[in-house]
């Protein structure tokens, strides 16, 4: 599990007491929340605008962290402090080790191009380039020869799906399509860490889900480390491999999607996740997978690791003919078997460490039973196996089960501010949001992502 306390792997971005204020005086922000005043009444008070907070956590090696929250959390703000698109008014910022918040203008541009690339909301292409000169040019400002250059990006137009499209022009290009464009050109100069602020949240349902689907596949072949915005809950429980929960600037949780759902750390989360809380009503049944290959107690042992050699499995349960469960076979127990010549699955299965839980088993419950890994058996009255629960399928059930949420807000927080069941949208970058069919002109944010990716 990749939580931040028990991970061995390297933290590839520290945040340490982050804080950014807006107005005069920054730094009287600061004095004023140590004395513990609100956001509000710092507004009130001293004219300050509380972007972010006193935000510390640690971003692992090929982890996607997603950072959520309320429109006006402060999650832009947090992002664009960690490339120093916006200074820090206290804090470090420490990548790979260096601190950037201490780098100066050069190397500051340096270390950008070396280590981040970002992903904005919308677009931001350049209208007259074609689509392959689109997804050049991060490689081009760094000066990278123009064959070497071109390979590049024809290969991670490939790894977004738009192979063919180099020569077309963006305006030929659907919403979808540019926001892959974007993606192949942050991932063209192969950078250690993506930023990606809401990187998806222009695009309409079913391109979006086709999108983050490619972020995972892509994730798995070149891993990338990843800090990822998104104000929609389900989309951060399908991408992140932790969650940072903000508010007013603050972070209020962070942790594993499972955590977040089965431990709101505070009444805020609970609120937060509320939409989510068909945990509540949601049991085995609803979330279990057929069984895979049973197998079954007058089955030979070689019989047995056939089945799960050839679904793949690491280990399978045992029913009698009836489908009634007796236990748990691993496939290093029927191999033993199998060697010692053992006649039947009966003699050696494991009968003691099988979790099974019945049909209508609160799946808030199930998280922490998958948890070491193995599935549960879920079985009816008469202990007949009825299907089987892994970690995966919980979260797949519950992203798609919250799907049907949206629209009802009645368990939004109270201070969401709109009412679009868990998405919790607001933009006020002053941008064009709904960039789907626009001429890509260059923008408040490509001016600013030229900078980001320069
Ligand atoms: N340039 C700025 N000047 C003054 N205040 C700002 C500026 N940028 C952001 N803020 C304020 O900082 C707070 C955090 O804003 P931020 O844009 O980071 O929120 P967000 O979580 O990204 O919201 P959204 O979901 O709407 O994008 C808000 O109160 C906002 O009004
Ligand atoms: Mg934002």
């Amino acid at each position: 599990m990749s939580d931040g306390t028990e991970t061995q792997s390297k933290a590839r971005i520290q945040l340490r007491n982050i804080y950014k204020i807006f107005g005069k005086n920054p730094q009287r922000g600061i004095d004023l929340l140590n004395k513990g005043l609100s956001k509000d009444e710092i507004l009130n008070k001293a004219k300050l605008v509380v972007g972010v907070s006193d935000v510390s956590f640690d971003i692992f090696e090929g982890e996607t962290v997603v950072v959520m929250g309320l429109s006006g959390s402060g999650k832009s703000t947090l992002i664009r402090c960690v490339n120093r698109l916006m200074e820090p008014t206290a804090g470090q910022v420490i990548v790979d080790g260096v601190d950037v918040t201490k780098l100066n203008h050069d190397e500051l541009r340096d270390f950008r191009r070396k280590k981040f690339s970002m992903v904005f909301q919308s677009f931001a292409l350049f209208p007259h380039r074609t689509v392959v000169e689109n997804v050049e040019y991060g490689l081009e400002i760094q000066g990278v020869e123009p064959e070497e250059r071109r390979e590049r990006a024809l290969n991670s137009l490939k790894l977004v799906g738009l192979d063919g499209w180099g020569d077309h022009y963006p305006a030929n290009l659907s919403g979808g399509m540019k926001q892959r464009v974007g993606l192949a050109r942050a991932l063209t100069v192969d950078p250690d860490v993506l930023l990606m602020d809401e990187a998806f949240s222009a695009l309409d349902p079913l391109i979006r889900t086709d999108m983050q689907d490619e972020l995972i596949a892509l994730n798995d072949r070149v891993q990338k480390t990843i800090m990822f915005i998104t104000h929609d809950l389900d989309e951060a429980l399908k991408m992140g491999d932790r969650i940072v929960l903000m508010k007013d600037g603050e972070v209020v949780q962070v942790g594993t999607p499972e955590e977040i759902l089965t431990r709101p750390a505070t009444e805020y989360v609970e609120r937060f996740v509320a939409n989510v809380d068909i945990t509540k009503v949601l049991t085995a049944e609803d979330v279990m997978k057929r069984p895979r290959p049973v197998a079954y107690v007058k089955d030979g042992p070689r019989v047995a690791l056939r089945k799960m050699r050839e679904s793949g499995l690491s280990g399978i349960f045992v029913v009698r003919q009836s489908g009634e469960l007796v236990g748990h076979l691993s496939a290093e127990r029927a191999a033993d078997a199998a060697r010692k010549e053992d006649k039947w699955v009966d003699e050696v299965t494991d009968r003691e460490h099988v979790s099974s839980v019945p049909l209508d088993y609160p799946v808030r419950q199930l998280f922490s039973l998958c948890t070491s890994g193995n599935p549960v058996a879920v079985v009816d009255e008469n202990q007949i196996l009825k299907g089987i629960v892994v970690r995966g399928s919980i979260i797949a059930a519950l992203s798609e089960a919250n799907q049907d949420y949206h629209g009802s807000d009645e368990s939004a927080p109270a201070d969401a501010s709109n009412s679009a069941g868990s998405d919790l949208s607001g933009t006020e970058d002053g941008v064009a949001v709904s960039a789907a069919d626009a001429p890509a002109e260059l923008s408040a944010d490509a001016a600013e992502e030229k900078e980001a990716n320069a």
